[in-house]
């Protein structure tokens, strides 16, 4: 790895800022605890609020988290890729493949994985727990079904797509058992519900590195949190678990 150079730091902040759209501060979508369309930066930093135009939802701060991440990774030499399930438009995949370029990182890859049809639509039976909902209630309201081509759009209109960036569309009950990933050095999970936590920890999993990240942006949720703590029980992980923001939690994994 190159040491980080000042511009490069730079060019990581003001990406940051460009994926959350804290630059032309576009407004949000009203839904949830969100009654008004204002923009806020005070909510857009955390992640908080449901951007129109952004190419990110997850705020400045979990993006700061992602890039300690990559960066710990890039540093203490933990070898893999990087992948994120949920992605929605892309924001924090794009903000990842960002911190290789910085890096001057040629060898490890970002996986963007997602329906590229918004949330499946659930009815009650399909759910496993009390506390899981049907999330695809909010693909109109969230503007949340976004199509691939669109994401590889936005890739394309930072400069950062190529052949380090791999696309593994469809639902991840079906993408997730046979995903041609070998290794990951940075996992992240933002798909939200029970179901999709459960798929991707069940498939990826194992195959991060010793001193890899494990990122679950809704750990929040309690259906989300609810899969994280069934799996980690199963599979004997007492790695802790830090909060990044309301929402976020991650933990490095020992072995
Ligand atoms: C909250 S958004 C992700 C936000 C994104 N990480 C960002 O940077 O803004 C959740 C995404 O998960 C996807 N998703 C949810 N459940 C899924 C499933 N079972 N299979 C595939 N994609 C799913 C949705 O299509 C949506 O794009």
């Amino acid at each position: 790895m190159t040491v980080i150079a000042a511009e490069a730091d730079l060019y990581l902040d003001l990406l940051k800022k460009v994926v959350t759209n804290m630059i032309y501060e576009d407004q949000t979508n009203v839904a949830g605890l969100i009654t008004s369309s204002s923009y806020s930066a005070e909510l857009r930093s955390v992640g908080e609020d449901f951007p129109r135009v952004a190419h990110s939802m997850v705020g400045l701060k979990r993006l700061d988290n992602l890039q300690k991440c990559l960066e710990d990774v890039l540093r203490d030499g933990v070898p893999g890729d990087f992948a994120e399930t949920g992605v929605w438009r892309g924001g924090a995949c794009i903000f990842a493949r960002g911190v290789f370029r910085a890096h001057g990182v040629r060898d490890r890859k970002v996986w963007v994985a997602d329906s590229f049809q918004g949330f499946p639509k659930t009815t009650e039976d399909d759910h496993q727990l009390d506390v899981d909902i049907d999330l695809g209630q909010y693909n109109d309201v969230l503007s949340i079904p976004v199509d691939v081509e669109t994401v590889k759009g936005n890739f394309a209109r930072y400069g950062l797509l190529d052949d380090q960036v791999r696309f593994l569309p469809g639902w991840f009950k079906d993408t997730m058992p046979t995903a041609p990933i070998e290794r990951l050095a940075v996992l992240r999970l933002d798909g939200d519900s029970y179901a999709a936590t459960r798929e991707v920890l069940t498939n990826l999993y194992h195959k991060v590195s010793d001193g890899g990240y494990v990122i679950v942006d809704d750990y929040c949720i309690p259906a989300c949190r609810q899969a994280v703590h069934e799996f980690r029980d199963e599979h004997g992980i007492t790695d802790e678990i830090h909060q990044i923001d309301r929402q976020g939690s991650y933990w490095r994994r020992s072995s």
